[in-house]
């Protein structure tokens, strides 16, 4: 199936790990020109290069962090200089959070929302006056199950995403008129950076395969494995696609059945 991404312009935040890098290869592996960026530079370049020789992609790397305003609007002003416009956004950078109630600080809450909640929408406000220009495009908000399922322990992130949820819907029922798409995917439990940094940090036993099988066990995911990043990619490369036009305002559940809701 040809997606129709040849000749698009993405941008796709936290793209040097995990689900973003791999949206990014989905994306580049497709057509589309891809601007990545995280805070990390030497991980970044790295990741722009291996994604640009594995898909002959034209990926750029802009240094940035979400919750600095001027980087973020540097990161879509980068995307529209070197490649005219601008179709595709992927708000994706991010870092778990998640505690029992009373041991969370008012300042904790604070940099969860700056981060999850105010980095996407630095994001959109900077991105939606080009995507319009552009003629219509696509947003991508990655979030994850604790917004549709909160469990106990699981704030601040579940309720920032919540709120990145509900920030989707709203902008899904704005923008339609303006050929704007807006969804969501819900994670659950997908191999990246932060899930091997927790191994690393946890004495690395056995081998990383086998964390990830003890996980997928202990969680009780009914596929019976962790997912792979790059089925996050590919699903979400669909989303921004011409074969996906119809899609708008929908939060997807990427959990291998984890999720006890739709
Ligand atoms: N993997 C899962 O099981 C899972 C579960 C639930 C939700 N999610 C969500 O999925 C998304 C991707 O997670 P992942 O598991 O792929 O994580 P990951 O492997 O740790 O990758 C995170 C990416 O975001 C970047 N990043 C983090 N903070 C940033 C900031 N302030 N500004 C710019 N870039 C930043 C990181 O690079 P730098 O550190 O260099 O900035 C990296 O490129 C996140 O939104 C996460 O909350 C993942």
């Amino acid at each position: 199936m040809d997606l129709g991404l040849k000749g698009k312009v993405a941008i796709v935040t936290g793209g040097s790990e995990g689900i973003g890098r791999a949206t990014a290869q989905s994306l580049g592996r497709e057509g589309a020109a891809v601007v990545v960026c995280a805070r990390r530079a030497d991980v970044l370049e790295r990741a722009a290069q291996d994604i640009a020789e594995a898909t002959g992609a034209n990926i750029v790397a802009v240094q940035a962090d979400v919750r600095n305003t001027l980087d973020v609007e540097r990161v879509v002003q980068t995307a529209v200089d070197r490649f005219g416009h601008l179709d595709i956004l992927v708000n994706n950078a991010c870092t778990s959070a998640a505690a029992p109630f009373e041991s969370v600080t008012l300042e904790a809450w604070q940099a969860d929302l700056d981060l999850k909640l105010f980095g996407a929408i630095r994001a959109m406000r900077a991105a939606v006056p080009h995507l319009r220009q552009a003629g219509g495009g696509s947003i991508v908000n990655v979030l994850n199950l604790g917004a549709k399922q909160p469990g106990p322990r699981s704030v601040p992130t579940s309720v920032s995403r919540a709120a990145g949820m509900a920030l989707m819907k709203a902008l899904s029922k704005e923008l339609a008129a303006d050929n704007i798409r807006v969804n969501g995917v819900n994670i659950g439990l997908i191999k990246s950076g932060q899930h091997e940094r927790r191994w690393h940090s946890e004495g690395a036993r056995g081998t990383l395969e086998d964390f990830y099988v003890e996980n997928a066990r202990r969680s009780g995911i009914p596929l019976g494995r962790v997912g792979e990043a790059q089925e996050v990619g590919d699903l979400i490369a669909f989303l921004c696609s011409s074969r996906g036009t119809y899609i708008s305002g929908v939060s997807i559940n990427m959990d291998g059945g984890l999720s006890a809701v739709v």
